[in-house]
C-alpha cells in the first residue's frame, strides 16, 4: 500500500520512521516533511490545508491510506473531503471526520460533551459578545488563578492562566473582542486545576480502542519548568507517577465514556485520541482532548511500540482493531529538543547542524530542518529530538544529553532538566 502521510515535524518523523519499517508500506510521501522524514519516504511539496491537491496527489500516486498528523486539516475536514469523493472514498483516512474532531475544534463543545457524561474536568462556563457582561460577573465571581480559552484552534496560544481578575476581565473582553480573531468568538472560563500533567494515547476505530504507551511532555522553555510555553522541549515514557490504579479511573472514567460519546453524537473516528489529562488528589481530570497525536510525545510514544503501526492503522477500518495485541518496549525512552536561540520568541533559520553522525545510541528525530546541496540547516525553533532508552528515564535522559552535547548548530539550547520533577 502507498502512504501519503500529512505534517512535517517531530512527530511526522517519528510516524515516518515507523510507518516505513512496515512491510505493509510500499512507497511513502510525506507533506511536506523535514530532512528526517527524506530518510524514509519522498518529501512533497504540498500543503496539508490544500485538500484538492492532497486529493489529486492521492490519486495521482494510488495512495491507500492517508495519515494526518497535525489537527488542523482534520478540524477543517479532510476525513470527510476524502470520504464525499467518488474516486478518493476508498482512501483509508487515518484520523477523524469533522464531527470528532470538535473534540479538539471546539473547547466549548469539548466541555459540554464531558459535562453531559460525567467525564472529570475542571468546571466552566462560556461567553460570547452578547453576554460579555455576565461573563465579566462570572469572573468577579471566580476563585483566582481563572483559565480563558479561546474555543477555536488558536496555534496553541489561546489558553491564559490569569490570577487576578481585573486583568482576567480585561483579556475577557480583548478575546471576545478578536484577540484570536473568529477562534475568540467564543470563550470558555474554567476553574484552575492543582496537579501533575500527564499524556493518555488511544488509537480508535471509533468502537474499540487500544492504549498506547503513556507519556508527559515538558513545554516551557526554561529549566525548572520555567518561562514561555514552546510546542515542547522533551518528553518522557512512561510516567512513574501514572500507575494501574490510576489508568483504570483513567479507563473507566474518561477513555470509555468519551467513545461511547462519539458513538453517540454519531461522530466517526477512526485515529489517535490524545488525552491531556491532569492529576489531582489521586484522580485524573481532562485539561483538553486532541483529535491527533502528541508533539513531543509521539518521539517517545512510537519508538517504543514494537507492534506494526501500519497494521493497527488498517485494522481501523477492516473493523479488527479489537484482535490486535499491542507489544511495547518496557524500557523507558526520553526525548530532548535541541531548539534554536531565541526560540520560542525571534530566531535565526538556516544555520549549518554539524555532529549528526556522531549521535551513539539515541533516535535522531528532526522537526525544524532541510537539506540544502548536502547539509543539513536548522528551519524551525524546534529543531531536532534525541530519543534514547533506557533502565529508567534517568538514564534515558543522560543519554540523550549525551548526544546533545555532540550535535552542533549556532545558538543551540536544550534543557538539561527533563523529567527534574518527577
Ligand atoms: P495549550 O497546550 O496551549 O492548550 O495549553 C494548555 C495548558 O494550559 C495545559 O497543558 C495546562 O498546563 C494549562 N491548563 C489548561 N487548562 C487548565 C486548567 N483548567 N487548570 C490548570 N491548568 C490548565
Ligand atoms: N504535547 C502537546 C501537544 O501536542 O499539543
Amino acid at each position: 500500500m502507498n502512504i501519503l502521510l500529512l505534517g512535517s515535524g517531530g512527530r511526522e518523523h517519528a510516524f515516518a520512521m515507523k510507518i516505513s519499517e512496515s512491510p505493509l508500506c510500499k512507497q511513502l510521501y510525506i507533506a511536506s516533511g523535514n530532512a528526517g522524514t527524506a530518510n524514509h519516504g519522498t518529501n512533497v511539496d504540498l500543503s496539508p490545508s490544500d485538500f484538492e491537491a492532497v486529493g489529486r496527489f492521492a490519486l495521482d500516486k494510488e495512495i491507500g491510506m492517508l495519515v494526518v498528523g497535525p489537527e488542523a486539516p482534520l478540524v477543517a475536514g479532510i476525513y470527510d473531503y476524502f470520504k464525499a469523493d467518488e474516486q478518493l472514498k476508498g482512501v483509508r483516512v487515518i484520523g477523524p471526520s469533522k464531527a470528532g474532531a470538535r473534540l479538539e475544534g471546539s473547547k466549548a463543545f469539548a466541555k459540554a460533551f464531558m459535562q453531559e457524561r460525567d467525564i472529570p474536568t475542571a468546571a466552566y462556563a462560556e461567553f460570547t459578545a452578547e453576554t460579555l457582561d455576565e461573563g465579566l460577573e462570572y469572573i468577579a465571581g471566580h476563585q483566582m488563578p481563572v483559565v480563558l480559552k479561546a474555543d477555536g484552534l488558536a496555534a496553541g496560544k489561546g489558553v491564559l492562566i490569569i490570577d487576578n481578575v481585573a486583568e482576567a476581565q480585561q483579556e475577557l473582553k480583548a478575546m471576545l473582542g478578536g484577540k484570536f480573531g473568529d477562534a475568540s468568538a467564543k470563550v470558555v472560563v474554567e476553574e484552575f486545576l492543582e496537579g501533575i500533567e500527564f499524556s493518555v494515547f488511544v488509537i480508535t476505530d471509533g468502537k474499540n480502542y487500544k492504549m498506547l504507551p503513556v507519556a508527559k511532555d515538558y513545554k516551557r522553555i526554561g529549566e525548572g519548568d520555567t518561562g514561555l510555553n514552546t510546542g515542547g522541549m522533551g518528553a518522557i515514557s512512561p510516567v512513574p507517577f501514572v500507575d494501574e490504579q490510576l489508568m483504570k479511573k483513567v479507563e473507566n472514567w474518561i477513555v470509555s465514556p468519551t467513545l461511547t460519546g462519539l458513538q453517540e453524537i454519531e461522530a466517526v473516528y477512526q485515529g489517535f485520541i490524545f488525552f491531556g489529562l491532569i492529576k489531582v488528589d489521586g484522580d485524573p481530570y481532562v485539561i483538553e482532548y486532541n483529535c491527533r497525536m502528541g508533539d513531543p510525545e509521539t518521539e517517545v510514544v512510537f519508538p517504543r511500540l514494537k507492534t506494526d503501526l501500519v497494521a493497527m492503522m488498517r485494522a481501523l477500518g477492516d473493523n479488527t482493531l479489537h484482535e490486535m495485541a499491542v507489544e511495547v518496549d518496557e524500557r523507558s525512552a526520553a526525548a530532548v529538543f535541541l531548539v534554536s536561540g531565541g526560540y520560542p520568541q525571534a530566531y535565526e533559520k538556516g544555520k549549518v547542524i554539524t555532529g549528526l553522525e556522531l549521535v551513539e545510541e539515541s533516535i535522531v528525530l528532526h522537526a525544524g530542518t532541510r537539506e540544502e546541496e548536502g547539509q543539513i540547516l536548522t528551519n524551525g525553533g524546534r529543531v531536532l529530538a534525541l530519543t534514547s532508552f533506557g533502565e529508567n528515564f534517568k538514564s534515558a535522559v543522560a543519554q540523550s544529553m549525551e548526544n546533545a552535547e555532540r550535535v552542533q548548530f549556532e545558538g543551540k539550547y536544550y534543557r538539561r532538566d527533563i523529567g527534574f520533577d518527577l
